[in-house]
Order: structure tokens, then C-alpha cells, then sequence
């Protein structure tokens, strides 16, 4: 406890080219990294190495739901690794249990299978599809043009873009792509092979696009008719951050005809641990007749640190946090006015940003292409990372997603104190690119 009170490490200036230098020496170079190295943070602000403080809108991409150094995740770390950090799944835990249980609560009966990241929770889900269709010779699975399901080979496979694709031929057999938000393009697609159709209800990294209504319930009646499992990513859109549990809840809100709307499996990773590494995978109890919440028995899945009694310890300590605090009203009020205001922000500055969309706190602004934005660089740098280094600068972190959109991912505890120092911060860089 002692050294969790003191306080935070001194601030070694100028670390910044050391630590790149140790990137470039020892760290593979798969990600293009910004020139930003971050040490420490606390709620939704983080410093880098020199001093300088953001304010965090990417929250680690969707992950830190609670914010940095948030108090209870310390508090659950500690209490459980005092206890028991990781057993084998060949025996019962009691925290993996009990956050299934959970989990399982705000959907419906079903079972939860644990893993450790989005793209791992992903794989059970086409393992799931594989094993349900596999006596009638049908394994495919139909997912979205400008989906994401991760970096795996089956992942970049079930992914609907070239980019991920390129370079590691052959893809894994049984995916094809389908255009999003498009019912009469999913029918046409079928094939007598086609197992499952897997989608985001809000696509993140294709740039921040949310399924229709009537997209999710066509869909579910489509998979009802032709005995298909409709399966959903929740990855990135879920665990609150559009303001319900899962996006498909709150897309649905008032929609004739959406009562009882059920997917058939869910991803989920990122928000779920905060930081703490940890996906799940939910499947309902019963699909078509099949008991599919059995149908992946002794033997056909597993994975080392999946539900270990650590993680599952965070997990089921930020849903006490997410549901006393009343986080997902937060989410909607405060991403209510953060939308409006980027609704405000295409108005009043046309040559710079060219629309705003998303739900709660899973929002996103176009940029203008490059040429057309007249304080831009004609450089290659594509328009998104020009901006997101211009918001650097200022004092923000976001998430560019692709060429011309930036998302706001923020902590589902962002104050709307602290949504308006955002706003203000993004548009004094847009006003100075205007
Ligand atoms: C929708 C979606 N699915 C899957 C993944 C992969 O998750 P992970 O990086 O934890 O493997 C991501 C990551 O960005 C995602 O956004």
C-alpha cells in the first residue's frame, strides 16, 4: 500500500529520444508510433516523459474505461493478487464465475467463454460457427466490408480490408465480405456453406459507422429464416460506451419490432478489463433448436490465462464502478453534447471537417480530403495524422481511423467539464486550419 501512497516518479526530461531509440533497437516495427512517449496518468489525463498533460480522449483505444490509475482497479489488483493470481481452468475460480455470471445478466442465459484479447474472443466466435455447421458441411462466415476483428490470421481473414489482408496470402478459408448496413446484400451473399454472419454494431476501425435498425433486425429475421447464427463484435462499440451494455441495445431503443432482439454470440475485450488484458466471448443458450451455449464442449477450446482469477477480479470491479457512478447515463449525456458540438464544428468550419457521427462515446469527425483544407500540409502525411499530431501539440490524444477520420473514444467517467476543455481544444486546431 505504502508505495502506491507516495508520489509519482520525478520527471526525467528529454527521455523522449531514449526511449525511441530503445524502440528502434529492440521493439518490432509494426506500428507507425507518434513521437509521444507517455509515462503516467490519472482519470482522464495522461503525461509523457517530459511533462507535458493530455487530455486523454482515446483511452488506449477504447480500453481504459475507468480512466488511468483509477483507485478500485488498484484496489481489486491488489486484493486479488494477494490472494491468487492465476490458476489453471483445469480447476473452478470463483471471480471467473462470478463475472460470468455477470456478464451473462446483462444479456441473457447464455455462457461466457474468457480470453485474452478482442481478436482471441473473435476466433471462439468462428470456432463456434464452425462447430454449429459443421454436420451439414457449413462453416462460412459473412462479415462486413471495413470491419475489424483483429490481427490473427483468422482475424485479418474475417476482416473486410485489403490493408490487413496484404502480404500474409493465403487467408484462412470461409470468409467473405459483405457491404454494411446492406440487408438485401447480405441475402444475395448466402451460399449453401454459409454458417454465420458476423458484424460490429458500430464499426470502429472502418470509421465509426453504426449499424441501422432495421440493418440489426433484418439480419436477425434473415439468420432466423435461413438457420444461420448471427454473431456480433463487440470489441470496441461495447461494454457501455454507447451508452447500454452492448450498442445493439441502445441502436434499438424504440424500434418497432426489436423487442426480444438477441445475437446469437458477442465479442468483448477492451473496456471490459481497462487496461487489464481480457476478452470473453457470450453465447446464448439456445439457437435453431442447437443448445449453443454447450456446443463447444471439454476439449474443443481453451486458452492458458483465459478468466484468471486476477482479471476477472478488475473486470467485475469496473462493472460495480460502471453501474454505482451510473456511467452509461454519463456516457450519454456527455456524448449527447460532445456530438452536437461536433455537429457544431461541420457547420462552422466546412473546409476543414466534413461530417461528425457516431453514439455516446464512440464518436468520430471526417476530415475534408488534404487538398481541399486550406491550413493543411500538402505533404503525404495522410490528413488524420496531421491532425492528430496537431491536437498533440495542443494537449489531446484521439484516435485517428484511416486517412480522414478521427475518433473521440474517451473514459465512459469523462466529465463534461472535461468534454468541453476537448471541444475547445479541437477547435482552436480546426479554426487554425480553417
Ligand atoms: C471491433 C474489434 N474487434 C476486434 C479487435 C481486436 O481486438 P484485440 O486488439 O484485443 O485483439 C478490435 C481492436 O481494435 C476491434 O476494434
Amino acid at each position: 500500500m505504502k508505495e502506491l501512497e507516495s508520489p509519482l516518479p520525478p520527471i526525467v526530461h528529454n527521455q523522449v529520444s531514449e526511449v525511441r531509440s530503445l524502440f528502434q533497437k529492440y521493439v518490432m516495427p509494426t506500428y507507425g508510433r507518434f513521437d509521444v512517449a507517455l509515462s503516467h496518468g490519472a482519470g482522464s489525463y495522461v503525461w509523457d516523459v517530459t511533462g507535458k498533460r493530455y487530455l486523454d480522449l482515446g483511452s488506449g483505444i477504447a480500453v481504459c474505461s475507468l480512466g488511468h490509475a483509477h483507485p478500485e482497479i488498484t484496489e481489486a489488483l491488489i486484493e486479488q493478487s494477494r490472494r491468487l493470481v492465476h490458476v489453471s481452468n483445469l480447476y473452478y475460480n470463483a471471480p471467473q464465475g462470478r463475472l460470468a455470471e455477470r456478464i451473462v445478466s446483462h444479456l441473457a442465459p447464455g455462457k461466457v467463454f474468457f480470453s485474452n484479447s478482442g481478436a482471441e474472443a473473435n476466433e471462439g466466435l468462428y470456432k463456434l460457427a464452425r462447430k454449429f455447421g459443421h454436420d451439414e458441411g457449413r462453416f462460412e462466415v459473412l462479415t462486413a466490408f471495413n470491419s475489424f476483428h483483429g490481427r490473427t490470421l483468422a482475424g485479418i481473414s474475417a476482416t473486410g480490408q485489403e490493408k490487413v489482408k496484404k502480404g500474409f496470402e493465403p487467408m484462412v478459408a470461409g470468409f467473405r465480405h459483405i457491404p454494411f448496413n446492406d440487408l438485401a446484400a447480405a441475402r444475395e451473399a448466402l451460399s449453401p456453406a454459409t454458417a454465420a454472419i458476423l458484424i460490429e454494431g458500430i464499426q470502429g476501425e472502418g470509421g465509426i459507422t453504426p449499424a441501422t435498425a432495421e440493418y440489426l433486425v433484418g439480419l436477425r429475421a434473415l439468420c432466423d429464416k435461413k438457420r444461420l447464427l448471427l454473431l456480433m463484435d463487440g470489441v470496441q462499440c461495447g461494454h457501455f460506451r454507447s451508452g447500454r451494455f452492448q450498442s445493439f441495445q441502445r441502436i434499438l431503443e424504440g424500434f418497432s419490432g426489436a423487442t426480444g432482439f438477441l445475437p446469437d454470440g458477442l465479442s468483448m475485450a477492451k473496456s471490459l478489463g481497462g487496461g487489464f488484458p481480457i476478452g470473453a466471448f457470450w453465447v446464448r443458450d439456445e439457437a435453431h433448436g442447437v443448445a449453443l451455449s454447450e456446443l463447444l464442449g471439454p476439449g474443443t477450446h481453451a486458452t492458458t490465462y483465459g478468466g484468471n482469477p486476477l482479471g476477472c477480479a478488475v473486470a467485475s470491479r469496473i462493472f460495480d464502478v460502471i453501474e454505482r457512478e451510473k456511467l452509461a447515463d454519463n456516457v450519454r449525456t456527455t456524448g449527447g453534447w460532445l456530438q452536437s458540438e461536433l455537429g457544431r464544428l461541420v457547420q462552422t468550419y466546412p473546409t476543414v471537417v466534413k461530417s461528425a457521427r457516431g453514439v455516446g462515446f464512440m464518436l468520430g469527425f471526417e476530415l475534408q480530403p488534404r487538398e481541399q483544407i486550406p491550413g493543411m500540409s500538402a505533404s503525404t502525411t495522410l490528413p488524420s495524422l496531421q491532425m492528430v499530431n496537431r491536437l498533440h501539440a495542443a494537449g489531446v490524444l484521439t484516435v485517428p481511423s484511416g486517412g480522414q477520420v478521427i475518433r473521440l473514444l474517451p473514459s465512459l467517467n469523462l466529465s463534461l467539464g472535461q468534454a468541453k476543455e476537448g471541444i475547445a481544444l479541437i477547435e482552436q486546431v480546426i479554426a487554425a486550419c480553417a
